[in-house]
């Protein structure tokens, strides 16, 4: 029985040497090193190529390595084989910090302060309580949920919008595309954790920001192709958004010369917000398995209709 690992290289050893240790029954490869791929019954991967799929004639699971699966063609993946997406601490408290930062140094002006030291300005904004700020976050899965929970911890006034209602406590819910502008109207800082489908490609436009108020802030922490480029400029340049905060962008990388660079309220940091941990991914990859093995349901599958 084999698994292909064919993700980031980096972080190969630390999957390896926990199937080494727990799963020894589990022929684990690391690509390119990956034998008779007609033996490979479980690949874990980022990018897996449709001409690449069709190699693997005993494939049983796609794993993403990833959160996300949108860099997978759905439509080259036989129908009868499951695709499960990663879903694991590791990623979520990665993404928990990422936001966290992100809302708290809008929140407390430090972009603008960056930039007034840079410019040897000593200049004290006002400092409103968070219970002053609402932040609303599109997309309640595993990762928006947890962050407007941690998010509470500090006072925020917290919204979150999805496709289907969620309840949360302490989080009013917006759901579908009609409660999409009510939602937007009580934004001071949006925060996209939507999954990158056809429906949420180019969400975050002209038409979305126009109904922020004015000053509000965009994270952008889904995917590039949710934001359409030359609407957020606009929004920033007219002044009726304040700042910008991407940790992806489209393309990856961000070409040089690109108008995000040096935009002064843009911040951008390349696709770091959150990393699949092996530490914790690979245990929850391993029980899947074996519930794959005993004939029980797996645990993040997604529904390739959905996209998500
Ligand atoms: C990263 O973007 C992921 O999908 O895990």
């Amino acid at each position: 029985m084999s698994i292909l690992y064919r993700s980031d290289a980096a972080r190969a050893a630390g999957w390896a040497s926990y199937f080494a240790r727990h799963a020894p029954d589990l022929d684990f490869r690391i690509w390119p090193h990956a034998g008779d791929l007609k033996e490979v019954e479980y690949l874990i991967a980022w990018q897996a190529p449709p001409e690449f799929l069709t190699e693997l004639p005993n494939l049983k699971v796609l794993f993403s390595s990833g959160a996300g699966i949108d860099h997978v063609d759905l439509s080259a993946v036989p129908a009868h084989i499951p695709l499960v997406r990663m879903v694991e601490p590791g990623i979520i408290n990665g993404m928990v910090e990422y936001v966290s930062l992100a809302v708290l140094a809008l929140h407390r002006d430090f972009f603008d302060y960056v930039a007034q030291k840079a410019a040897g300005v000593w200049n004290p904004l006002e400092v409103p309580p968070a219970s002053a700020r609402t932040i609303g976050v599109m997309g309640m899965g595993s990762l928006g949920c947890a962050v407007l929970e941690r998010l509470a911890a500090f006072g925020f006034r917290l919204r979150g919008w999805n496709r289907s209602p969620r309840a949360m406590d302490g989080v009013e819910i917006f759901a579908g595309a009609d409660q999409l502008q009510p939602f937007l109207e009580g934004c001071d800082v949006l925060v996209c954790l939507l999954p990158l489908t056809p429906a949420t490609h180019g969400i975050l436009d002209r038409e979305v920001f126009s109904v922020l108020p004015k000053g509000a802030a965009l994270i952008n922490v889904g995917r590039g192709p949710h934001l359409v480029d030359a609407d957020l400029l606009a929004a920033l340049d007219s002044g009726h958004l304040s700042h910008a905060v991407l940790d992806v962008t489209d393309p990856e990388p961000l070409p040089s010369g690109h108008p995000f660079w040096a935009h002064p309220r843009v911040f951008v940091t390349p696709h770091v917000a959150s990393m699949t941990q092996p530490e914790t991914a690979a245990p929850i990859l391993l029980e899947n398995i074996r519930r794959h093995q005993r004939g029980e349901a797996l645990q993040g599958r997604i529904d390739p209709a959905r996209g998500y």
